[in-house]
């Protein structure tokens, strides 16, 4: 049995059944079951929040597979409501969470989180999982942060720390460190940001006006299958040394991923009430 197995046997039964309805996709190098992998360390992070007491959460950044989203709804028993918002990427998002059954729960919002189109006050919680690195700026971050202490008295981030314990950590820390340089070169928006301090994280929330009420750092013994992105990216990028010197260190960086695999860093967590 591998770590993901033991670690979904040892999770809440219900969250094992959900989990197992979530499609297995077929995207190699990656595992088929690198979504529900992706998706169990969600909900690993979500036992350290406080859900339960906040009858409407938001959720700001949910990406294409629902991937905190479905952890998210499933911790919010109904009459729960969990506020989904994307700015542009929904491609298998319905067909994910519909696999699930619990599609009620949500209400998924497109929008740009920097204005989001809710009430002051009209939710309890906003969390953002996995997402601080796709706000494009730390300005954008502290933005984003704000608008969520509007429409919600209290916060939860939680994003991958730079901080490589063991030999897969490192490979996916060298692999992602990639992507913000590769996806720039390409003519791509600035995505895929370096990770942040624990520090650093807990000092962008404060400047969006928020009290932290604890930072904590939360280690992770789980296969990571999103650093990686296919070394034609880095071959299409148009300026030749800069190619040239980013496939070099793709290829040092994929081989090591290969070898080692790659595993999720510890993760930063910081929850924070509107100060
Ligand atoms: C890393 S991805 C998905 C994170 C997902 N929550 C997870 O657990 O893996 C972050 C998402 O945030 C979205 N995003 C970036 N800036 C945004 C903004 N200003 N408003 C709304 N969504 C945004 C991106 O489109 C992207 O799909």
């Amino acid at each position: 049995m591998d770590r993901f197995e033991r670690q979904l046997r040892a999770a809440d039964p219900a969250f094992a059944r959900l989990i197992e309805r979530v499609p297995l996709l077929d995207s190699p190098p990656l595992s088929p079951n690198w979504l529900r992998c992706e998706m169990l360390e969600r909900h690993q992070l979500l036992q350290h929040a406080d859900l339960r007491s906040a009858s409407t959460v938001l959720e700001v950044g949910s990406g294409p597979h629902a991937i905190s989203t479905v952890p998210l709804a499933f911790e919010l028993a109904p009459p729960g409501r969990l506020i989904a918002v994307e700015r542009a990427r929904w491609s298998q998002f319905s067909k994910i969470l519909s696999a699930t059954g619990i599609q009620d729960r949500v209400r998924a919002i497109a929008c740009d989180a920097r204005r989001l189109p809710l009430r002051d006050d009209s939710v309890g919680l906003g969390v953002c999982l996995h997402g601080i690195r796709s706000l494009g700026s730390e300005d954008g971050i502290v933005e984003v942060v704000r608008e969520m202490l509007r429409v919600a008295p209290r916060v939860l981030i939680a994003e991958s720390l730079p901080l490589g314990e063991n030999d897969a950590q490192r490979a996916h820390l060298a692999m992602y460190a990639l992507r913000e340089e590769v996806f720039l070169a390409t003519g791509g928006r600035r995505d895929d940001l370096h990770y942040f301090s624990l520090e650093r994280l807990v000092h962008l929330v404060e400047r969006a006006g928020g009290r932290v009420r604890s930072s904590t750092m939360m280690k992770v013994d789980l296969p990571h299958a999103l650093a990686y992105f296919p070394r034609e990216l880095v071959e299409s990028i148009p300026d030749r040394s800069s190619r040239d010197d980013i496939l070099a260190r793709w290829n040092v960086a994929y081989s090591d991923l290969r070898r080692v695999g790659e595993d999720h860093p510890p993760v930063g967590l910081v929850a924070a009430d509107r100060g």
